[in-house]
């Protein structure tokens, strides 16, 4: 039996929809347009598009946002004070430095700099600290977008068992984390390089989350029938765009997947966008 398609595309516009009411309404009553500061920092062509799509889904959900385009050469000083006038700016409500960052500045040191209640991305330690704790004020974008996606095609979590495969800050660890929460209540594995035979692990997943950034990993095999299949992949091979699992003898045995592209991506910008509106509602 084929997978049904988890449309990440439709879900993520209904999202939209919802903080572009929140948003008017937000601004008709206070007369405050929640505004996104984006940076990036060189060039790099991916990160071109997706700061471009940010942009774009914020002006369409009626928010304000700024780019801050800085050179390859900037110092990791010069983006430090950027980010300290941004942080004391009153006008600006959340900040995005869009990664990976050139390589001689340092993405930790950078990320801890942006001011905790402005960290659209929940990035910073007093916020992964909150999220852990089951008291988050923002949640990340990608997991959070996941957990939506979830709940949107009624998928039950408690009491099963979800894999996740991958253990980056931005998406295997707090993916595992939203997964185990009280609410949404899975038994979790964690998979990652050092995972002795992953393929048994997820063959065992009654959810599994791929999330390593290698074009097509997980293989059909893996998945066990009935499954359901969330890739957060997107790899670019020659000129497409290809996800971290072998689509279509993997949905040939899941119950739903995402698809690359249009799954898990348009989620991880649609809470953003709601992450920028709860940062405006705090002030
Ligand atoms: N680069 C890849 N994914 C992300 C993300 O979620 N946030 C930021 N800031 N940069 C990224």
């Amino acid at each position: 039996m084929a997978a049904s398609i988890i449309d990440g595309k439709a879900i993520s516009e209904k999202t939209r929809d919802e903080v572009l009411q929140e948003a008017t309404e937000l601004k008709a009553r206070t007369g405050i347009v929640p505004h996104l500061a984006a940076i990036l920092v060189g060039n790099d062509p991916a990160s071109q598009v997706y700061v471009r799509n940010k942009e774009r889904a914020c002006e369409k959900a009626g928010l304000r946002s700024t780019l801050h385009r800085l050179p390859e050469t900037t110092t990791q000083q010069e983006l430090l004070t950027l980010i300290q006038q941004l942080n004391s700016d009153a006008s600006v409500h959340g900040i995005l430095v869009q990664l990976p960052l050139p390589k001689h500045i340092d993405s930790v040191t950078v990320l801890d700099a942006v001011h905790p209640l402005k960290d659209v991305d929940a990035f910073h330690p007093e916020n992964v600290g909150l999220m852990l704790q089951g008291r988050p004020r923002f949640l990340p974008c990608t997991p959070a977008g996941v957990m939506k996606m979830l709940q949107v095609s009624n998928v039950q979590t408690a009491g099963r068992h979800a894999v996740v495969i991958g253990r980056s800050d931005i998406v295997g660890k707090p993916m595992a984390a939203l997964l185990m929460q009280k609410g949404a209540d899975a038994t979790v594995t964690l998979c990652h390089s050092r995972t002795t035979d992953i393929r048994r692990w997820c063959l065992e997943a009654d959810i599994l989350v791929a999330a390593v950034g290698i074009p097509e990993f997980v293989k059909g095999d893996w998945v066990k029938p009935g499954a359901v299949v969330i890739d957060v992949g997107i790899n670019r091979v020659e000129d497409r765009l290809v996800g971290d699992v072998e689509y279509s003898p993997a949905a040939e045995r899941a119950s739903m997947i995402t698809p690359v592209p249009g799954g898990v991506g348009p989620m991880t910008i649609a809470m953003l966008l709601r992450n920028t509106l709860t940062a405006a509602k705090m002030i």
